[in-house]
């Protein structure tokens, strides 16, 4: 393994996205929805991409997408897990040998070069990070009966995206400190480096078009926006 890899998550089920097909495989601007992500780091200066999917899917990915568009820097396809957190954990035992890991979900194909760049170069100044943006609507903490109890400053507020990006040996570190702990409750890898480490995360600028595609409406949106960011290359 390189320096700097990059793992891109395709293993979820899509149930909020009502598809017949998961929707890190829909067709958007005519290739699959993962296309666009791994095409991004291929473009950068990440040195490898380990690729997880669902167990069904890893031929396809194999076949019709890595070798399909040649994509030479995907060192292999693994199987994921039936939560997020254990797809990253296989992910992480591919992924061994590398000196830092930039995970990201290949449901958010609307990245960039420059954010990318902003992440590696944290990643050199030391620290862990992930990449969000500033919160836009008032968000409100409501209880079991919709009553709102808590009205948290909006400018505390940051939406959380990927690639979340760490020293190997840390995260996996934190891993191993989860899976002791038995919680089921994680959304995200910054919650484990932050819980069972102890470790800070620095939140740096992502992008408002790097959206993840969720609900059905997420894909025109998406569409969109790689229009916009072919134009701009
Ligand atoms: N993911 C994964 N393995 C899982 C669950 C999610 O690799 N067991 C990946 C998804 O493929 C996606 C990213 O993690 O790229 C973010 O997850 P999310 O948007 O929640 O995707 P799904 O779990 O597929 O969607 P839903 O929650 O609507 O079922
Ligand atoms: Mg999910």
């Amino acid at each position: 393994m390189g320096k700097f890899t990059a793992i891109v998550l395709a293993a979820g089920k899509g149930s909020r996205m009502q598809s017949d097909i998961p929707k890190q495989f829909m067709e958007l601007a005519g290739k699959p929805v993962v296309y666009y992500s791994l095409h991004a780091f291929e473009a950068s200066p990440v040195d490898d991409i380990i690729l997880v999917t669902g167990r069904e899917d890893v031929a396809y990915c194999e076949n019709e997408i890595v070798k399909k568009y040649h994509f030479n820097k995907v060192r292999t396809v693994v199987e994921g897990g039936s939560q997020r957190y254990w797809s990253v954990k296989n992910g992480l035992a591919a992924a061994k040998g590398a000196e830092y890991v930039l995970i990201h979900d290949g449901a958010r194909p609307c990245i960039d070069q420059k954010l990318i760049g902003r992440c590696l170069q944290e990643l050199q100044n030391g620290y862990c990070c992930t990449v969000g943006m500033p919160v836009k609507d008032t968000i409100k903490v409501v209880d079991g009966a919709h009553f709102g109890i808590d009205t948290p400053p909006r400018d505390t507020l940051w939406q959380i995206q990927t690639p979340q990006c760490f020293p190997y040996e840390k995260i996996v570190s934190a891993y191993e400190k989860m899976e002791q702990s038995g919680d089921s409750d994680i959304t995200d890898d910054t919650m484990i480096i932050e819980r069972y480490l102890g470790v800070r995360t620095k939140v740096i600028l992502g992008d408002y078009c790097n959206l993840k595609i969720t609900t059905p409406e997420d894909l025109n949106l998406a569409e969109i926006f790689l229009r916009k960011m072919n134009e701009n290359c």
